[in-house]
């Protein structure tokens, strides 16, 4: 009786799993049957499709083997199935542009299940529709209040920052002292960002911990998604979860009575009616996460493609030591002083272009969109790769190599259509 009850069990299990088995595979290749006219490509493995190898490391100034594979060919617009889902990849800029340009109308963010789970219901890359369009019309308004209204002291706290930085390295006779780049980026642009958004300075005990949470939050973003204790991800959960509390500590504290501004942006943002205490701490969190890694690789990226151009430093180094030599030693930059950094400003772009800080973006297509010859299926995910264009060689001449002198056109083309546009509205 008991053999009999086990083999049942048995055979039940072997039905569940081969249920199970039958339903993936259908769900990896009914897509593909259902919708003929999507672009060419591949779905390669059952759930886990092509991922691993789209996410494969390369050099950023480079495409990678997979999308150089992929898009020779089946051409620059492909299908393939990322991040378990069906999914157009997109290496072409019209249709970046159109993508897009249709934000919420075709196309909606949509980025994967679990890092919903991390930044929490408001952050504004997991809010949707007209809650994410009230958002970021907010976002706006108050950041260009505080950039009004804090402008000269924001850009004074952000040069001592950096000061302290790089005076950091000069202690203990400095001489023969290696520093790791990416990591004083990063310890700059967290203390900028914390002091602009919470008034904290780098040395407040409250700064630390912050920066202890926002680490293993940062490393659960590109985790495994599996919440058991313990894993990177239950560690960035439970991380994001005590940052939100301290951020709710500062607030209760900035609301209590004899509390004084600190002419931050928690100070416009607390001065809002419109965004709930949840919205409010989910806007320090985006800020903190927007701002952090991207700023501090960008930095890193300007000094490394710096560092294999003797030329461009050179001129960098000149610019910067003419607009110097106008100022007392003591005296601080202005955003004047920023605004006639042009060649600084062709080498910030440069290094965006060459360094792809964000590769591709989340989008899923709302309905079916016909663009061109290509059909996108409603439902599907949709990754417009900006890099493809950074790197694209009939757009940019020369495009593997750093060369900030390029944006010299762009900047003339810039003015002379300024100017062009000028004549025509005079
Ligand atoms: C080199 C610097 C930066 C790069 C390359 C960058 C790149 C991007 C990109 C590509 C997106 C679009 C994401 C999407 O729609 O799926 C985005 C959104 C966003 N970024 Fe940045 N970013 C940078 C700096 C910053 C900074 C300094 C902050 C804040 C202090 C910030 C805050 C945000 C926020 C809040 C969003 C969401 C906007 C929305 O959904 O409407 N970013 N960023």
């Amino acid at each position: 009786m008991m053999a009999v009850a086990g083999e049942l069990a048995l055979a039940a299990l072997a039905a569940i799993l081969l249920a199970w088995l039958l339903a993936l595979v259908l769900s990896h290749f009914l897509p593909l049957l259902l919708n003929p006219k999507a672009p060419r490509g591949s779905f390669g493995w059952p759930l886990v499709g092509e991922t691993l190898r789209f996410l494969a490391p390369h050099s950023s100034n480079t495409l990678g083997g997979f999308l150089e594979d992929h898009c020779a060919r089946y051409g620059r617009v492909f299908k393939s199935h990322l991040f378990c889902t069906p999914t157009v990849v997109s290496c072409d800029q019209d249709l970046n542009h159109f993508i897009l340009q249709n934000e919420e109308r075709l196309f909606q963010c949509s980025y994967p299940r679990p890092i919903h789970g991390i930044l929490g219901k408001s952050s504004m890359l997991v809010v949707l529709g007209e809650d994410h369009k009230r958002l970021r019309n907010l976002a706006l308004a108050l950041a260009l209040v505080t950039s009004t209204k804090l402008k000269p002291g924001y850009l004074g706290d952000i040069e001592k920052i950096a000061l302290h930085v790089v005076g950091s390295w000069r202690q203990d006779g400095g001489g023969g002292r290696v520093v790791a780049f990416c990591e004083e980026a990063r310890k700059f642009a967290f203390s900028v960002i914390v002091k602009q958004v919470l008034g904290l300075s780098p040395e407040d005990p409250v700064t630390a911990r912050i920066l202890e949470d926002f680490l293993a939050f940062m490393k659960g973003l590109i985790s495994f998604p599996l919440y058991i204790p313990g894993t990177p991800y239950a560690k960035a959960v439970q991380a994001r979860e005590r940052i939100s509390s301290t951020v709710k500590g500062i607030i209760e504290e900035r609301r209590s009575p004899g509390s004084c501004k600190k002419g931050d942006f928690l100070d416009v943002l607390l001065s809002s009616n419109e965004l709930s205490d949840d919205e409010k701490v989910s806007f320090v969190l985006d800020s903190l996460l927007g701002g952090y890694e991207t700023t501090s690789l960008l930095i890193s990226m300007v000094v490394y493609f710096l560092g294999q151009s003797a030329e461009d430093l050179d001129l960098v180094k000149r610019e910067h030591d003419s607009i110097r030599s106008n100022k007392g030693k003591e005296e601080s930059l202005t955003s004047e002083d920023y605004k006639k950094m042009e060649y600084t400003q062709h080498v910030i772009n440069e290094a965006l272009r060459c360094g792809n800080i964000v590769k591709f973006v989340h989008r899923k297509a709302l309905k079916d969109v016909r663009y061109k010859e290509y059909l996108i299926p409603s439902g599907w995910k949709v990754l417009p790769v900006f890099s493809a264009v950074h790197l694209n060689p009939s757009l940019h001449g020369n495009a593997q190599h750093f060369q900030p002198c390029r944006w010299e056109v762009c900047y003339f083309l810039s003015i002379g259509s300024v100017l062009l546009t000028c004549h025509l509205y005079w």
